[in-house]
């Protein structure tokens, strides 16, 4: 473990930056200085008990600094992550901007950390739906060998932003008191309603959101022919992304063995009960950490 580091949260007042510092201060990663960022100051942030300033983001933001969470979009990271990297901090960046950059390993510490070695002064965090489905498939993988994967995600607003938590929550509101719905985060009204859109429309009419899944699993998996379809629906849920994944392995594997498997792999609970009405579901996941 590392100590005693100086760490900036970059985007820090939106929806993963302030999860990032709660995290931050719930792990035993011991931070000597914290450094909040975001387009503008003129705001605080509780932590350890007191207020950090957020600060207006700067040429001089990232001096000092070890470690620069980013949580912003793209267009912000690829415009900062160079300056943080050139002050001599590690970037690990949450947007999609550098993840499929052959210079940039694409890393979760839980499937492929070895990857980090060969950084360059910025580390990509994958997409939330790609990382949730490779936790529970890197194990699978690794025994039999997966060869195709066609995978549903059912995923909450919270992956649009505090936009997103902040729409679903409106438009719930006006629905109750009989006012009309006005929409600005998606593309539809959201409240009582699937929309399978996140992201622009790409390739074969998939969206890049769908994409991701299939690069990114390639790239962290070290599996370049990996086969996959995916189907990414927004659905009206606050936090926590549920997915199905439909698996063709090399090996043929059955369910005891997989149930097997993913009770000793790390960050994966095994919950399904069927007869004891036990599977899972995002009321009961989301807020949890496994470690
Ligand atoms: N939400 C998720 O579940 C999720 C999951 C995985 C990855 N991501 C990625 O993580 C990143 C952040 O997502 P989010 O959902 O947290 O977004 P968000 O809630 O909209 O927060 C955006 C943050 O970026 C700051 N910001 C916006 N424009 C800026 C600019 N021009 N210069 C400096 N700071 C700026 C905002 O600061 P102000 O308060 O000053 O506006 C805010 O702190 C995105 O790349 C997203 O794709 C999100």
């Amino acid at each position: 473990m590392m100590s005693g580091v100086n760490v900036a949260v970059f985007g820090a007042t939106g929806a993963v930056g302030v999860e990032m510092v709660k995290v931050l201060e719930e792990r035993s990663l011991s931070v000597n200085g914290l450094r909040l960022l975001a387009s503008r100051g003129e705001r605080t942030m509780k932590w350890r008990g007191g207020e950090v300033p957020v600060e207006a983001v700067g040429p001089s933001s990232f001096e000092g600094i070890d470690i620069a969470l980013f949580a912003v979009e793209g267009d912000v990271s690829r415009e900062w992550a160079p300056v943080a990297a050139r002050s001599g901090a590690v970037v690990i960046d949450n947007s999609s901007a550098f993840r499929m950059d052959p210079d940039v390993p694409l890393v979760v510490p839980e499937i492929n950390p070895e990857d980090i070695a060969a950084h360059k002064g910025i580390i990509a965090n994958p997409n939330c739906s790609t990382i949730i489905a490779l936790i529970a498939l890197a194990p699978i993988h690794r025994a039999v060998g997966i060869k195709r994967l066609v995978a549903s995600t059912y995923q909450a607003v919270s992956g649009a932003g505090k936009a997103g938590l902040d729409e679903l929550e409106r438009q719930t509101r006006d629905y109750a008191q009989g006012k009309p719905l006005s929409v600005s985060a998606f593309q539809y009204q959201i409240a009582f309603n699937l929309i399978p859109h996140i992201d622009a429309f790409g390739e074969d009419d998939y969206t890049k959101e769908e994409l991701k899944m299939r690069n990114e699993s390639r790239k962290i998996l070290h599996a370049p022919d990996l086969r996959v379809s995916c189907t990414c629906v927004r659905v009206p849920v606050m936090r926590s992304h549920s997915e199905a994944l439909t698996i063709e392995t090399e090996r043929a594997i059955s369910p005891e063995e997989a149930r097997e498997i993913l009770r000793g792999a790390p960050g994966v609970k095994v919950g399904d009960a069927a007869d004891e009405k036990k599977y899972p579901m995002p009321l009961d996941t989301a807020d949890h950490s496994l470690s």
